[in-house]
């Protein structure tokens, strides 16, 4: 969507991967959805560089608002959890640079059954932009095929009729696709929506981590040219901070994340990120990776099963003619495997380039078109390297 946002993949948080429907916060306080903890996650993000390394939307998903619209028919917060309501919480959040995100269906319904915007996308749209909203999910749940392909035409209208920027996030595609086994047409979805999810919801385990991969791998071919500045694909939430994995698949799930380009959304307790986790998500070499502004997806070569080799170009630096390559050699497979790769084959412009690991910061050697590098990649790991021009 050319609305002037979303020009590089967002970076934030988003409370449903590990907080889901919290809303008994009596009887469950680790997984409770409130204001207390929105605002602990903007004063994290504050405080401890993630706003640096490009972390910025704090975004609120299902289950926030009361079971009912009050007797003007508009969306009311629970009054418990969010005593203060949400242009309150937008505020903090502004106040420390931050940006503010909410949900909705598109549907009669939420997903987890709170009132949706269906009859009301335009007293949402007005509410949502009154809160001070910068970036909206919408999600699929509960309607047809022909109403999703309308309705988020419709509901972006009324968006933009509020003349208040907010990145549009649909899960359109996703619908279509999984819950009416019909091709998406991610042309149109492109021209209306910022990014979009393409895939089953992430769940905190390798294995969902592993399938996601491999989905991206393989519908690389029909999503990649709708992938770029103002329009998404999202492979849904990162599950760092949910001690779900070793830190070798840590590196794996943020590497082919961040070759993806596709948006860097955690969703955890922010104390719980471990200190490597924070290291990977504040490694500005990597960081600059995912948020080149070309915004290129990756591109996956499937070398043998389970170990690809992931390339993506990055913009030339002020007045080079030469750009960087990053190169991603991904072992989906519990054995350690032998790699060998002529980056030349990729389609490098230059003929000589040093070599740097990403996660080490070592400047390995210096390469030319012919040169073949050998590497053994350990099981469930990556080897990163970004090839800069001589
Ligand atoms: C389905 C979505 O895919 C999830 O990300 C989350 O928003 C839930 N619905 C909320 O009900």
């Amino acid at each position: 969507l050319d609305n002037g946002l979303a020009r590089k993949p967002p970076m934030g948080w988003m409370s449903w991967g590990y907080y889901m429907c919290g809303v008994d916060c009596k009887n469950n306080t680790e997984k409770c959805l409130d204001e207390k903890l929105i605002l602990s996650v903007a004063d994290k993000f504050y405080e401890d560089g993630y706003q640096e390394a490009g972390f910025e939307y704090i975004i609120i998903d299902d289950c926030w608002s009361q079971k009912k619209r009050d007797a003007l028919g508009r969306l009311v917060p629970d009054k418990d959890r969010f005593p203060r309501g949400m242009k309150f919480i937008a505020d903090y959040i502004h106040k420390r640079g931050l940006k503010f995100g909410m949900y909705t269906n598109i549907a009669d319904v939420t997903c987890m059954g709170y009132p949706g915007s269906r009859g009301h996308f335009q007293t949402d749209a007005k509410m949502f932009a009154e809160w001070g909203v910068d970036y909206l999910k919408v999600d699929g749940c509960f309607v047809t095929e022909e109403y999703l392909n309308t309705a988020y035409i419709k509901l972006g209208m009324h968006l933009n009729a509020t003349g208040r920027p907010m990145v549009y996030s649909c899960s359109w595609p996703y619908y279509i696709e999984f819950i009416h086994h019909k091709k998406p047409d991610y042309k149109s979805v492109a021209k209306y929506c910022n990014m979009w999810r393409n895939y089953h919801d992430v769940v905190t385990s390798w294995h969902a981590i592993k399938s996601i991969i491999i989905h991206y791998q393989m519908s690389y071919d029909e999503i990649h040219e709708y992938h770029g500045p103002g329009q998404w694909n999202d492979p849904d939430m990162l599950i760092f901070g949910t001690n779900s994995l070793t830190d070798s698949q840590r590196r794996v799930h943020i590497a082919v994340y961040s070759m993806l380009a596709s948006p860097l959304l955690l969703s955890c307790d922010m104390n719980n990120i471990t200190p490597y986790e924070r290291e990977l998500l504040q490694n500005l070499d990597l960081m600059a990776i995912a948020q080149d502004p070309l915004g290129i997806m990756g591109r996956p070569y499937q070398l043998q099963h389970l170990i690809t080799i992931w390339v993506k170009p990055h913009l030339p630096r002020k007045g080079d003619m030469y750009n960087s390559v990053s190169f991603a050699l991904v072992n989906l497979d519990e054995i350690e495997h032998s790699v060998s790769f002529t980056p030349g084959r990729y389609g490098l412009n230059s003929t000589d380039y040093t070599v740097m690991d990403v996660f080490t910061k070592v400047f390995l050697r210096n390469i030319t078109l012919k040169d073949t590098i050998k590497i053994n990649v350990p099981a469930e790991d990556v080897i990163m390297y970004t090839l800069y021009p001589l």
